[in-house]
């Protein structure tokens, strides 16, 4: 797999992965407040434009159906967000945006990649299972979940 690699089928429609840009922020912000129950700002997205962070978008056609945030600390990538449209979910694009990032993770020279999720979100760590992602550890009330607090799981995947 190839960082550049412009189009993919992705169960027969086309989607393209790219590097998101600030311009692509508006879209973005309609596609997180729709896929987190506690949405990014707009400023927490503009914070991520800098040298050791990876940000990419999916679209087909000219439309955001996508994206992810991943940042680089020394060999370490850890990925900070990943969503996908609810109107395209459970059609592989999460799937693909996920080997696109550990695609250019590996070629960056990152030893694993690192992430949390929700201990309630099923998807996403079915998702991150069948990746060959293991659980590594727990975060107690790592997430606001109302005035309560839920636990992340600690999931990595090693490149070496
Ligand atoms: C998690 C998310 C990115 C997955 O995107 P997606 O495009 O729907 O995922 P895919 O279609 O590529 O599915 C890949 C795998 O994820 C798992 N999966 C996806 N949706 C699932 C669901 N509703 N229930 C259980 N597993 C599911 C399955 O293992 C699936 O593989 P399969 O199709 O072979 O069964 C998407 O659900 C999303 O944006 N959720 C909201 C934001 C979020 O929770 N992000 C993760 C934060 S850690």
């Amino acid at each position: 797999m190839k960082a550049s690699q412009p189009f993919l089928d992705v169960h027969n429609q086309d989607v393209r992965v790219r590097p998101l840009v600030e311009a692509d922020l508006a879209a973005v912000m309609e596609l997180e407040c729709q896929g987190h129950s506690h949405p990014w700002p707009k400023s927490t997205f503009l914070d991520c434009f800098k040298p050791n962070y990876r940000l990419w978008a999916a679209e087909r056609g000219d439309e955001l159906i996508g994206y992810a945030v991943v940042a680089y600390m020394v060999d370490e990538a850890h990925l900070l967000n990943i969503c996908v449209s609810p109107r395209v979910r459970g059609q592989g694009v999460g799937r693909w945006l996920l080997r696109h990032l550990i695609a250019v993770a590996v070629s960056d020279g990152m030893e694993q990649l690192i992430l949390e999720v929700r201990v309630s979100n099923d998807a996403a760590t079915q998702l991150y299972l069948s990746e060959g992602f293991s659980e590594i550890g727990r975060r107690a009330g790592y997430y606001p979940d109302g005035a309560a607090r839920e636990d992340a799981l600690v999931m990595a995947l090693r490149f070496t």
